[in-house]
């Protein structure tokens, strides 16, 4: 079988790594753009993940029989409607579907017609109003904390969780007044109740009529231990038996991803893809944060090195149906993916350094590296060439076990400037 895999990062490196260990039956596979690591995996192709036409002209000239798509930029720019109009299969959300991610303000409407319990909410797209909204109280008074989104696509930047009415409004004013995220994504904004809790994230497959869950997962987002410093795309993941406990998980099957997938359906766009929900989980019970409608990036490193069951077989229902026939199997594993950054990461990371260790870090046993910014130069020599540059994961019968596994086998990498968080799977409340 012949696979297309859309992606340049750790994540696509994870979905094709695992493609090929799970594998039943012979696969080739390509990656568009790929890195320095996934070539190990599959055959690299010089085009933009976003490119959605020439991606479908070599799906429909190389005889692809599926193709997969890692992030959120492709699918916003429509590369599931693009490829199913040729008549190509694609395991992925088309446009519609996309837009609860693409767009906060129709994520949070979505939910509130369909009951989805989520952080109370209003929608603006006037900076005046907005100021407004904050001024009235109705999130609270000058000192308690208040969200504010941008509505579109922000590469992780469009959230501001402010401590004070003070920090909300400077959030509005550099958001919708001098375009902090571009002039697109905030010229609408959402203003929401600030919510507290431990965060969790659930992804599951869906094939438009079943899903299968995968294992919960929890990131880190900040750059700095002890969760500080800015957001970052996530410095680590873990999934672990403490992440989501069985009746949360009962909880939230019921009240969010049921009526999530019966609302999609109800609104015309039953959802075939990877639908990631981030959580809160409240006293009150769990409440949605966000969707996001594809793999999370390192969630999906930690999640996928648990999966026994072929991933190839899984993708091909979500894209034709038949999921309740296949679903997942997952190792009884806690996992761990540690994230090293180069110098600078996230603002402006370093690239070009030399990457060394690497393959004595590979030899520790249940150990698995997964590249995302990395290239090789004219010698074959591995350099950083991004912010997060790869992510060390590993499994073990216990989250410690997987943590001790995934920071031994950090001990013999190095590059000038390299830096993690030494804290990963830890809570901070
Ligand atoms: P989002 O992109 O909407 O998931 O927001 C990114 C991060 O901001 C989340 O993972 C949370 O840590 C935080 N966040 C978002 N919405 C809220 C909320 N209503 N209350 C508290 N924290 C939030
Ligand atoms: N790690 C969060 C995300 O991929 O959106």
């Amino acid at each position: 079988m012949k696979i297309l895999v859309i992606g340049s990062g750790g994540r696509e490196h994870a979905l094709s790594w695992t493609l090929q260990r799970t594998r039943r039956a012979a696969l080739k596979i390509y990656c568009a753009p790929g890195n320095a690591g996934i070539a190990s995996v599959a055959e690299c192709v010089s085009l933009n993940a976003t490119a959605t036409r020439e991606l479908a002209q070599f799906a429909e000239e190389r005889g692809i029989e599926l193709t997969i798509v890692g992030g959120e930029a492709p699918l916003a720019a429509g590369i599931v409607d693009e490829f199913e109009s040729r008549g190509l299969l694609i395991a992925g959300p088309r446009l519609k579907a996309a837009r609860l991610e693409a767009s906060k303000a129709f994520a949070k409407d979505f939910m509130a017609r369909h009951r989805v319990p989520t952080a109370r909410y209003r929608v603006t797209d006037s900076a005046t109003a907005a100021l407004e909204i904050l001024r009235s109280g109705e999130f609270g008074g000058e000192d308690s904390p208040i969200v504010v989104k941008a509505d579109g696509l922000a590469a992780g930047k469009g959230v501001v969780v402010a401590r004070s009415r003070r920090e909300a409004e400077d959030a509005i004013k550099n958001l919708m007044l001098k375009g902090a995220v571009g002039p697109e994504a905030a010229s609408r904004v959402v203003i929401e109740e600030a919510l507290a809790g431990r965060e969790a994230s659930l992804l599951l497959f869906s094939d438009g009529r079943d899903y299968a869950l995968m294992p919960a997962a929890r990131d880190h987002k900040r750059v700095g231990e002890g969760d500080t410093g800015p957001n970052t795309g996530g410095m680590g993941a873990i999934t672990d038996k403490e992440v989501l406990d069985d009746e949360t998980l009962r909880r939230a099957v019921q009240e969010i991803v049921e009526p999530t997938l019966q609302g999609a359906r109800d609104d015309g766009f039953a959802f075939r893809g990877v639908l990631f929900i981030g959580l809160m989980l409240t006293e009150e019970g769990p409440r949605v944060l966000e969707y996001n409608v594809r793999f999370g990036d390192p969630e999906t490193q930690a999640i996928l090195v648990r999966l026994e069951s072929d991933l190839a077989q899984i993708f091909e229902a979500v894209a034709r149906g038949g999921l309740k026939e296949v679903s997942g199997s997952w190792s009884d594993d806690a996992s761990a993916c540690v994230v090293l950054a180069a110098r600078g990461y996230p603002a402006r990371p370093e690239t070009g350094a030399l990457i060394t260790g690497l393959e004595r870090a590979c030899q520790h046993e249940g150990v698995e590296i997964f590249h995302a910014g990395t290239a090789l130069d004219e010698s074959g020599r591995l350099l950083t060439a991004g912010g997060r540059v790869l992510g060390v994961t590993a499994r073990d019968a216990t989250l410690e076990g997987a943590l001790a596994r995934s920071y031994t086998a950090i001990g013999d990498i190095h590059w000038e400037g390299m830096h993690y968080r030494r804290d990963i799977g830890k809570f901070v409340e």
